[in-house]
């Protein structure tokens, strides 16, 4: 397979992310992006026995330690953040220092965030082992922590100065995140490029058997969607927001799994249906994009029903929160049809709970 590279392009910190099979087995583009002889490499407990010694042979000669973390989101803390603090201070880490940062989204914006605040930013590099993570979370800077009052609450704006998407990392991902990652790759289809969703739906069988030319091609073209964005709108001021599509629905629907019954990516397949359920009900798409939609969701074997236990009322109620808005009145990402996502600035809450109250309802939530 032949190795891509593309370059999210901007003003100060452009960089590049490489995308093919068998990338940790060449250190050269790693070692290029570090600057330093100090090397703080960050995994966790599940990914480090599979690939953390190729990475640390790719390190050979530099003052390099490792900090493996418990697996897990509840350990995306500010606790685990301070353990990687105390590891750079015992490696001594100066500020041209380097966090690499490989696994899936939990260690990559936990690196991320770690790295942002060391010695006010040092140098990242983003290893994403995780479909969601080579599509999405280690591409665009967003980086940060949870609290007990929500996810993601602590954060900065860091981007990386290398992606290193190694497509053969996948072959041990477990088949339900893998599938969950899809969801992600499916968004980028929907939200802005037509083409790429009609490729996926020509493609679901061999996607779905991880055909790795064909997830290539899709992490490639993902992450041009994701690049051509940030470049456009790093800090989230307009455009950027359109990469929510779904997500204000699925995190009604993570939050009353309690992040135990749906994966993220599954929360957001089920949530961008009901997207563009709504986008049809208020007249802006036809009802036939929607139902294509969620064909091609569940031919990549992902659920689009509306958990039992996700009542219509109850939803709206998190959908305000998520909002922070009491108001009959919601911002969310709708779209036109597929392929053409806008903001949707005032859509009436009882337009929002009449349209689930008619959505597909399972029996109950995905279990793993
Ligand atoms: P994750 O990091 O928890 O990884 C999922 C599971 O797969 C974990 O158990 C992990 O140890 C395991 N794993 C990872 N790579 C593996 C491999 N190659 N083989 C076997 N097992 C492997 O979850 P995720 O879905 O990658 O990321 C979710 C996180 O990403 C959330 O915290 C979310 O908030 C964040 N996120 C961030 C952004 C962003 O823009 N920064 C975007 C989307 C999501
Ligand atoms: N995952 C959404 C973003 O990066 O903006």
């Amino acid at each position: 397979m032949k190795v891509q590279e593309l370059t999210v392009a901007l003003a100060d910190r452009s960089y590049p992310i490489r995308i093919g099979a068998g990338l940790l087995s060449d250190p050269a583009p790693l070692r290029r992006a570090i600057g330093g002889r100090q090397v703080l490499l960050l995994s966790n407990t599940t990914v480090a026995p599979l690939y953390a010694a190729k990475v640390e042979a790719a390190l050979a000669g530099l003052r390099c330690s490792t900090l493996l973390l418990p697996d897990g989101e509840r350990h995306k803390s500010i606790e685990s953040a301070s353990l990687i603090w105390q590891a750079l201070a015992e490696l001594g880490a100066q500020r041209n220092a380097t966090l690499i940062a490989l696994g899936g989204g939990v260690i990559g914006d936990m690196g991320g965030f770690a790295a942002a605040c060391w010695m006010r930013g040092i140098d990242f590099v983003q290893i994403p082992t995780t479909l969601l993570a080579m599509v999405d979370s280690s591409v665009g800077g967003k980086t940060g922590v949870n609290l007990a009052q929500g996810k993601n609450l602590v954060g900065a704006f860091w981007q990386p100065r290398l992606v290193l998407a190694d497509i053969a990392t996948l072959r041990t991902l477990p088949e339900r995140e893998f599938r969950a990652g899809m969801a992600e790759v499916v968004k980028y289809g929907a939200l802005g490029d037509a083409e790429f969703l009609a490729w996926m739906e020509t493609n679901a069988p061999g996607l779905r058997q991880r055909d790795e030319d064909l997830v290539a091609e899709a992490v490639l073209r993902s992450c041009q969607h994701k690049a051509a964005i940030v470049a456009r709108d790093e800090r989230e001021s307009g455009e950027r927001a359109l990469l929510n599509f779904g997500h204000t629905y699925g995190h009604a629907l993570e939050t009353i799994g309690q992040y135990q019954t749906l994966l993220h990516g599954e929360a957001i397949a089920i949530g961008m249906v009901m997207a563009a359920r709504l986008s049809a009900r208020l007249g802006w798409a036809d009802a036939a994009d929607a139902e294509r939609l969620r064909q091609l969701l569940e031919s990549l074997g992902l659920p689009t029903a509306r958990p039992a236990e996700a009542s219509p009322q109850r939803m709206v109620e998190l959908m305000r929160l998520d909002k922070k808005s009491l108001s009959d009145r919601l911002r969310l990402i709708l779209w036109r049809g597929v392929g053409r996502a806008e903001i949707a600035d005032g859509v009436d809450a009882a337009e929002i709970e009449a349209c689930l109250a008619e959505h597909p309802c399972a029996r109950s939530a995905a279990k793993p």
